[in-house]
């Protein structure tokens, strides 16, 4: 592909979308596509931007019709001081003594999850959807039972994303997409501000920095978000990495032989195949980006899955390579900067364990093509994010 098409490809045809992004980072590092959002692709630019709030706001609702329903406590869409201040509060509620005490129970999770998975299984029904959902549930204190009415819920709000974010019809659709999940948390924060129990919500509604604490309306955004940003991404994180491991031969085998370079190989998956495509900033300045000047008031998209693929901040960025080393900071999958992802602790330690007990008990754990054609092939998200709906596998017992 030498031109660029006039609208990014999707994400449901990921060879055709990887050249794409090649093309653009060589040829045209950035690119204004048909409706005037400006793409970004190269590493050393999206880390530059996603480092300069002052520059590029996370708070896009003002050019976004979407961004509207984005209310107070959406620490994604703040800028400093103001996600300075938030991100603190939040942050003594979620820290990395809570997430790290969270081990045990998510070993259990997952030995009962595959105890109950049977000889054949769909690891995104089996695993990696429930795993992520009980997790955030339990540790928000919300019933397990619901988990169900979580999944359609954020199934419904990543299936809205669409090649045009200005889109006048999309504000009312996400509005109306989360005025349950807002009403739910809202009323399980009013509940645990008059009884607190021991849960993260609990957490969230008395906790106090410089004075301040989290209204009903931010406690319930915050954890919607938590529920919605913490969930789908480990997913297909889990997803993209047995598929991976099954396309390359031997690293499962290596895996199993030394379960000491399992956090290596999550790393390299998230680099390899970033589950969050992309992350999206709005000017407050005109800035000048790879010699090209991007306007103020302009939506910019800086790719992370593109800026992972760089072969200017790796070497030989197609190839899958465990051994490669913890990143170092320069894989961008959670972002970076100021917003850099609050959860990548946890997505970190349930990636870490699901793999350790799936290479304690398979001896082999390929994906299961025939059923894969039944299926009609592997279903993918088509936007924003990378990574499928199912995954079959034909599991060899150890
Ligand atoms: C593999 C899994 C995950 C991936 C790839 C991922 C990716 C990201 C990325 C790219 C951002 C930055 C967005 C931006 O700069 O605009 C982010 C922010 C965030 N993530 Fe994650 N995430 C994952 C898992 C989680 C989990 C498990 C949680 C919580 C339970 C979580 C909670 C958050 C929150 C609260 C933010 C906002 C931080 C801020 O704005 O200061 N994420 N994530």
């Amino acid at each position: 592909m030498t031109t660029a098409a006039d609208v990014a490809p999707t994400t449901d045809d990921e060879p055709v979308l990887l050249d794409w992004l090649h093309t653009m980072r060589e040829q045209h590092p950035v690119w204004q596509d048909r409706y005037g959002l400006w793409h970004v692709f190269r590493h050393a630019d999206v880390e530059a931007i996603t480092r300069d709030p002052a520059t590029f706001s996370s708070d896009t609702s003002r050019l976004v019709p979407a961004g509207a329903p984005v209310r107070r406590g959406m620490l994604t869409q703040l800028d400093p001081p103001e996600h300075r201040a938030l991100r603190h509060l939040v942050s003594a509620g979620f820290t990395p003594r809570t997430v790290a005490a969270l081990e045990p129970r998510i070993r259990a999770v997952t030995g009962e999850l595959l105890d109950a998975a049977g000889e054949r299984f769909d690891l995104v029904d089996a695993l990696a959807f429930p795993l992520p959902v009980i997790v955030i549930a339990e540790l928000l204190g919300l019933p397990a039972e619901d988990r169900e009415l979580f999944r359609t819920w954020a199934d419904g709000l990543f299936s809205m994303q669409v090649d045009d974010p200005t889109d006048p019809e999309l504000g009312p659709r996400v509005e109306a997409a989360m005025a349950d999940i807002t009403a739910y948390l809202a009323e399980g924060c009013r509940a645990r501000r008059a009884h607190p129990r021991e849960d993260l919500m609990s957490a969230l509604v008395t906790a106090e920095v410089d004075g301040r604490r989290l209204d009903d309306e931010e406690a319930a955004n915050f954890s919607m978000l938590l529920l919605l940003a913490g969930h789908i991404t480990t997913t297909l994180l889990l997803g993209n990495a047995v598929r991976t491991f099954d396309e390359h031969p031997g690293v499962w085998d290596e895996l199993r032989a030394d379960p000491g370079l399992i956090p290596g190989a999550v790393e390299e998956v998230l680099r390899y195949r970033s589950p969050f495509t992309q992350v999206g900033r709005a000017t407050l300045r005109s800035a000048e980006v790879s010699e090209v000047t991007i306007p103020a008031d302009a939506l910019v998209m800086p790719w992370l899955l593109s800026a992972n693929r760089d072969a200017r901040a790796h070497s030989e960025p197609d190839r899958f390579d465990i051994r490669r080393g913890l990143g170092g900071g320069a894989q961008l999958a959670f972002g970076h900067g100021v917003h850099f992802c609050l959860g990548a602790p946890l997505a970190r330690l349930e990636a870490r364990v699901a793999l350790e007990a799936l290479t304690a008990r398979y001896r082999a754990l390929p994906v299961d093509h025939d059923a894969v054609a039944r299926a009609g092939g592997l279903r993918h998200y088509p936007r924003g994010i990378l990574g499928t709906r199912n995954l079959p596998l034909r599991p060899v017992a150890a």
